[in-house]
């Protein structure tokens, strides 16, 4: 009997590291002290045992029973405290974490950079908070001339402001950096404007590329290329003539459209056309702010809206979209 005691305790044990729920607990409770469990089937022999044997048997089924019920209350506390720890259900199941992902207008913005990055082009930056010299003066947009009309502008102070637009960054790297120069300057430009098509905060890449001998076919072979790589190589394009204060002579380029392919539709006015950039040879007049001879070298620069070119290529008609935090729109691109 001795030794059924003692099997009873090492099976005991080992079924008690089974034990994961409250329900387990009471199962085992009932197989080995229940009415009849197998401890109760063990002590019901206690008869057929000789009056000596009898009080020490009886004191080891006692001690043994008394280490059983501890056990289990045991595992029962370790169990409970397991699925509250502080308040907090630790059963429960996890929350899924979304991966996020790169934001639409970055990702063509990177887009963008590559391809010109592939044509040669170094990309350059400068800040947002600029100042009036770079961002109007030097680009021959003289103070009170209608030109700056052009641009509603947020100052901070006198002098001071968001920048209206890339172009500084030309500035910048023409009076920092040597000759030859070939650089575009990704960024984000401010104005003034809120509807549809505008927002206050929105992107740009600007191009810039001066050196000896190039042309206005320099600049149709590089927005070509830049056309064909982003919508497709069958994509045409047409140079209308037109003004910025800092290019002479300027274009606005427009891309046949790839909605309707330029039988007209909603998206191109009817015009079997959409507007994707403006462009020019750079004017002489800039480079006198900048300390280059005009008659050494020549250069283009265009500039073009990140948000203009996502809304062509993915066929989104309203810019606030980008800007909404909606993840309905923004998982389409994730
Ligand atoms: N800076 C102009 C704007 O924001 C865009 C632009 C037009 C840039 C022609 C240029 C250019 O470099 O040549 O409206």
């Amino acid at each position: 009997m001795e030794k059924q005691l003692e099997e009873l305790q090492r099976t005991f044990l080992e079924d008690l590291e089974s034990i994961r729920d409250p329900e387990q607990v009471e199962q085992a409770r009932i197989a080995y002290l229940g009415r009849k469990g197998r401890l109760t089937t063990i002590l019901r022999q206690m008869g057929s045992l000789s009056p000596e044997e009898r009080p020490r048997i009886g004191a080891l089924a006692n001690s043994i029973k008394a280490k059983m019920e501890q056990a289990l209350a045991e595992v029962s506390a370790r169990i409970a405290s397991r699925q509250s720890v502080q308040g907090i259900d630790v059963t429960l199941p996890g929350r899924v974490l979304r991966r996020g992902s790169v934001h639409v207008i970055n990702q063509v913005m990177a887009e963008i950079e590559d391809i010109f990055r592939d044509l040669g082009f170094q990309v350059a930056s400068g800040p947002e908070v600029e100042d009036d010299y770079h961002n109007f003066e030097a680009l021959n947009i003289p103070e009170n001339h209608p030109a700056r009309d052009m641009q509603d502008t947020f100052y901070f102070g006198p002098g001071v402001l968001l920048r209206t637009h890339t172009s500084p960054v030309q500035i910048r790297v023409m009076e920092s950096q040597g000759l030859p120069v070939r650089i575009i300057a990704p960024g984000k430009v401010y104005r003034c404007d809120f509807d549809i098509t505008h927002s206050p905060m929105f992107h740009q890449v600007e191009g810039l590329w001066v050196e000896e001998g190039i042309t206005f076919a320099h600049l149709k072979g590089v927005l070509y290329e830049f056309a064909h790589r982003c919508f497709g190589p069958e994509v045409p394009l047409r140079f209308r003539s037109s003004f910025f204060p800092f290019t002479e002579p300027s274009a606005e380029v427009d891309m046949g459209c790839i909605i309707c392919r330029g039988a007209g539709c909603r998206v191109c006015g009817n015009t079997g056309w959409l507007e994707i950039l403006g462009c020019g040879m750079v004017d002489p007049e800039v480079y006198r702010f900048v300390g280059i001879d005009p008659h050494v070298v020549t250069g283009f620069a265009f500039g073009m809206g990140v948000e203009r070119i996502a809304m062509i290529k993915y066929g989104i008609d309203d810019i606030r979209l980008f800007y909404d935090g909606d993840l309905r729109f923004l998982l389409q691109f994730a």
